[in-house]
């Protein structure tokens, strides 16, 4: 297939990884993991959630860059590319694109409060404070209307800025700087969490498995939380697969990719977890685990004041990071598809992921009326992109492949051309055609079904 227009590319491998790594860790590490594992019995979600990283997540990351590096598209154009002729496989690539409008909707509410948090760090506002003030004074600002909405705009605008700047010189040369400054602060709380008495309790919950707490809801759950937390099933991958040049090793990439956003969540929920029960704090306790827990433990270091406003700092670095690519799976859409420059694509994707950000954020307000099937149009948007938009997205994509593009271009990808991986190909060729997607519909049904 020639190309017309010469297409921007991530300039190095470092580059690539960088920019994978930044979008699959962020909130959803940090923030979500915990609260997920809290809610569905810490050891037994983990022990599940290990399982589906390694024998679906990796696949999928693989299969996503696969199907983005082939076709050298935003995802609505690989679909249509790729399917040779046949209609419809494109609506896999449209959900997708309405899918990262949804997600950064309450993405950016939840990036608004680390923002939020990190404005409080350096007023040094949790200083000398309890638990219990920290909470109302939490629940206070979502509550209020100007503020959060400033927040996010502030956010929206930092996101905007860097996708403006386009791939090599914008969200690579960003990523490669944030990504190994995230990581040194994480070890550094890591190692302080863990020094705090009653620490073992929380490391317990986490790491000990009572498997009489498995259920179709831990399934999905799970399920869910993995695609979340590795961008996939909404074409993020697609997009940063079509940047990466043919040379790269996919599935080291891939590999490196699912593994150190493992790692990450795994250390965050080893950063929370003991720190939420040596203060008393419910595993259940859902947004206060990650906002209201850890000042509670900063108050108590020694450089507390330091460690609190970095460890916001983070939190801002890695919702950053990960916004970026659910922007520009939009904005790349906008610019090959409908023929946008990219300054106008940013310009309208980043406007409207904003307004439906403003339902996000005011339907938390504790007397709001803003709500979808019985929740807040925000804890809505989280349920049905994830466990709905984001797994049908998977499991078409992982059908599409399998069954749609050819055996012989599946190959090529997979092995750079018969030079890498050749072992490999054949199991991982009946992993996507077969278990994957058989995989995914099982627990799919299951939570129809029970
Ligand atoms: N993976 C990110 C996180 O864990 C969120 C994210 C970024 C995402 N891009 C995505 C989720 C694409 C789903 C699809 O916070």
């Amino acid at each position: 297939m020639a190309e017309k227009k010469k297409r921007d590319h991530f300039g190095s491998k470092i580059g690539i990884i960088a920019a994978a790594v930044g979008s699959a860790v962020g909130l959803g590490n940090i923030y979500r993991f915990p609260c997920m594992a809290g809610e569905n019995g810490g050891g037994a979600f983990l022990i599940v959630y290990l399982g589906i990283v390694l024998a679906l997540g990796l696949p999928m990351i693989a299969s996503e860059f696969m199907i983005g590096r082939r076709a050298q598209k935003n995802p609505v154009g690989a679909f249509k590319a790729l399917a040779s002729g046949a209609k419809g496989w494109s609506i896999i690539g449209y959900t997708g694109v309405l899918c990262g409008f949804l997600i950064l909707a309450f993405y950016t509410t939840v990036a608004g409060w680390t923002l939020e948090s990190v404005y409080k760090s350096v007023i040094n506002y949790y200083h000398g404070k309890d638990l219990a003030t920290i909470e109302q004074g939490f629940n206070d600002s979502i509550n209020l209307t100007f503020r959060p909405l400033l927040w996010q705009a502030v956010f929206i605008f930092i996101s905007a800025f860097v996708i403006a700047k386009g791939i090599s010189k914008g969200i690579e040369k960003y990523s490669k700087i944030l990504m190994p400054t995230l990581t040194v602060i994480l070890i550094i709380l890591c190692v302080k969490s863990l020094m705090l008495p009653g620490a073992f309790e929380g490391l317990k919950f986490l790491f000990k498995p009572d498997f009489s707490k498995i259920n179709d809801q831990v399934l999905i759950s799970a399920l869910g939380q993995a695609f979340f937390s590795m961008s996939l099933g909404m074409g993020a991958l697609i997009t940063y697969g079509s940047y990466i040049s043919k040379e790269d090793n996919l599935v080291t990439t891939s590999l490196t990719v699912g593994l150190s956003d493992t790692f990450v969540a795994i250390l965050a929920g080893i950063i929370i977890f003991p720190a939420a029960f040596s203060f008393g704090i419910q595993p259940e306790a859902g947004p206060s685990l990650a906002f209201n827990t850890l000042p509670m433990l900063f108050n108590q270091m020694k450089g507390g004041y330091l460690f609190c406003l970095l460890f916001f700092i983070l939190l801002v670095i890695a919702a950053w990071t990960s916004a970026l690519s659910l922007l520009e799976v939009i904005v790349s859409y906008l610019i090959e598809e409908l023929k946008l420059s990219r300054r106008k694509a940013t310009i309208y994707s980043s406007a409207g992921a904003f307004i439906i950000s403003i339902l996000a954020a005011l339907s938390l307000h504790n007397d709001s009326s803003l709500t979808i099937f019985g929740l807040t149009i925000f804890d809505g948007l989280d349920k049905i992109t994830s466990m709905v938009m984001m797994t049908l997205g998977g499991l078409f994509t992982v059908i599409f492949l399998g069954w749609k593009v050819k055996r012989q271009d599946f190959e090529n990808e997979f092995t750079n051309g018969g030079t890498v991986n050749m072992r490999l190909r054949k199991i991982f060729y009946y992993i996507i055609k077969f278990i994957a997607p058989a995989a995914i519909a099982v627990i799919m049904v299951s939570q129809f079904i029970i």
